[in-house]
């Protein structure tokens, strides 16, 4: 059989980045997206080339370009085994903070990108019986003070339920993963005492490796220092 293959969105940094470069180690070939297509390339040759991985730019808040990506890789790879829809992004903790725009973009990547990843994927994931992993957040499951973000995050924790739930029966398992604070660019300055994205990557491994009867619902992983 060929090796599995392990869709990420959201795989030119962090976590994304971390969670490639660990599949890779487990054997899976790697489909990577995202829109900064020169990183996606440097990631890919390090992983073996694009017998390997495949990077693949997309924005995740097009419809047309998440399906390009999934029939893509199909063509390329003949299967799809993970689909771990990552992308996003944060804001500030405040309802008076931010542009109208940046939340326009911010619940689009966040939500509606992740939703279009799941219709994009669910169909081939049912035929290997594969999983479904989201990006979710500790603020997914406790409110932040004035933080739409976190809203974001509720929202991805409800869609990997509604997701888990509609695919019930299928084989297909659905984890939703809660990182606390990663060292990421998804903060504009370093931040200490904080998770490193392999810590994060590993909470994946950890879930896609279960046997096939078993389905980690949700990994909520915090540094240890971090107290919300
Ligand atoms: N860092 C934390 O403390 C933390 C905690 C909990 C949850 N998270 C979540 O973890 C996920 C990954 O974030 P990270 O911490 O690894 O930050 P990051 O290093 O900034 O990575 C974010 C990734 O999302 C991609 N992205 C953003 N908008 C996109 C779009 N419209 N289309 C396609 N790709 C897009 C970025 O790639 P391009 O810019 O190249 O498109 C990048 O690869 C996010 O969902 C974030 O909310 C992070």
């Amino acid at each position: 059989m060929s090796d599995p293959v392990f869709l990420i969105t959201g795989a030119s940094s962090g976590i994304g980045a971390a969670t490639a470069r660990q599949a890779a180690a487990a054997g899976y070939r790697l489909v990577l997206a995202a829109r900064s297509l020169d990183r996606l390339r440097s990631l890919a040759d390090e992983l073996g080339g694009e017998e390997r991985a495949l990077p693949l730019e997309c924005d995740v808040t097009e419809w047309e370009q998440q399906e390009a990506v999934v029939k893509t890789a199909l063509d390329r790879f003949g299967r799809l085994d993970v689909a771990f829809a990552n992308a996003g992004f944060g804001g500030a903790r405040s309802f008076l903070g931010d542009t109208p725009e940046h939340w326009r973009e911010m619940v689009l990547t966040n939500v509606y990108g992740v939703a279009l990843t799941i219709r994009a994927t669910i169909e081939t994931l049912r035929e290997t019986r594969g999983h479904l992993v989201l990006t979710g957040s500790v603020a997914g499951r406790r409110a932040l003070p004035g933080s739409l973000y976190s809203a974001t995050k509720w929202s991805v924790t409800a869609m990997g339920e509604a997701a888990r739930q509609e695919l019930n029966d299928t084989g297909v398992r659905v984890t939703v993963i809660e990182p606390g604070m990663t060292d990421t660019p998804f903060f504009d300055n370093p931040v200490s005492d904080a998770l490193e994205p392999d810590d994060v990557a590993r909470t994946i491994m950890f879930a896609v490796s279960q046997p096939a009867h078993v389905d980690i619902n949700e990994i909520l992983v915090r540094p240890t220092a971090q107290a919300n």
